[in-house]
């Protein structure tokens, strides 16, 4: 038998970094079609501003064995929608996955294939259980990074598809300085 080594690595609770992690950055040219307003879009598009960095320490796709990532989700908004990250299904479905936030003030849309959704509001301390099947985008609501760590099968895979396409049947936006969850009016069932 082989072993693999166990390992320790550092994660920095202010910026969110793990050492030596693969690191993906989002800007919001990655994104489009994502935010519902569209002219919004554009117009903040000439900044093209950073949305979220991904530090993810991943192990080979086998049955069994565990990936780690933080991401650090910047503070803003496209119109009067929160910066978000794209959010996905897992490639393997029924795989689950637990977030734990750590800094910052966020939360959590949820959504079963039938486009049944939840929103579960996150602080530093929270812990998210991910259940198999629901697709999963966090939301910074704050005016602070908001960073969080995620622990998920390392042969879970991503499938963004399906919500590039039709997005979430929710959307978070501020209206009168209030976080709103409300229907999205470009969901079609
Ligand atoms: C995962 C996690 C998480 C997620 C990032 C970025 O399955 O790897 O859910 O690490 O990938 O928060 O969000 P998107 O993958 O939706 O861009
Ligand atoms: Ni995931």
């Amino acid at each position: 038998m082989e072993y693999k080594e166990p390992f320790g690595v550092k994660l920095d609770f202010e910026s969110g970094i793990i050492e030596n992690a693969k690191k993906l950055v989002r800007k919001l040219s990655d994104m489009k079609g994502y935010y519902v307003d569209e002219e919004a879009y554009e117009k903040l598009l000439k900044e093209d501003p950073i949305i979220y960095e991904v530090y993810a320490v991943e192990q080979e796709e086998k049955d069994g064995d565990l990936n780690f990532a933080t991401t650090v989700l910047y503070p803003g908004k496209v119109g009067s929608e929160f910066f978000m990250t794209k959010g996905h299904y897992h490639s393997k479905a029924d795989r689950a996955e637990v977030y734990f936030a750590l800094k910052g003030k966020g939360g959590m849309l949820l959504q079963t294939p039938e486009g049944e959704a939840r929103w579960i509001p996150m602080e530093p301390g929270t812990i998210v259980y991910v259940p198999p099947y629901w697709a999963h985008r966090t939301i910074n609501t704050g005016d602070e990074p908001f960073i969080f760590l995620a622990l998920y099968p390392a042969d879970a895979g991503h499938d963004y598809g399906t919500i590039k396409e039709k997005g979430f049947s929710k959307i978070v936006v501020e209206e009168n300085g209030e976080v709103v969850v409300k229907d999205n009016p470009k969901w079609t069932e």
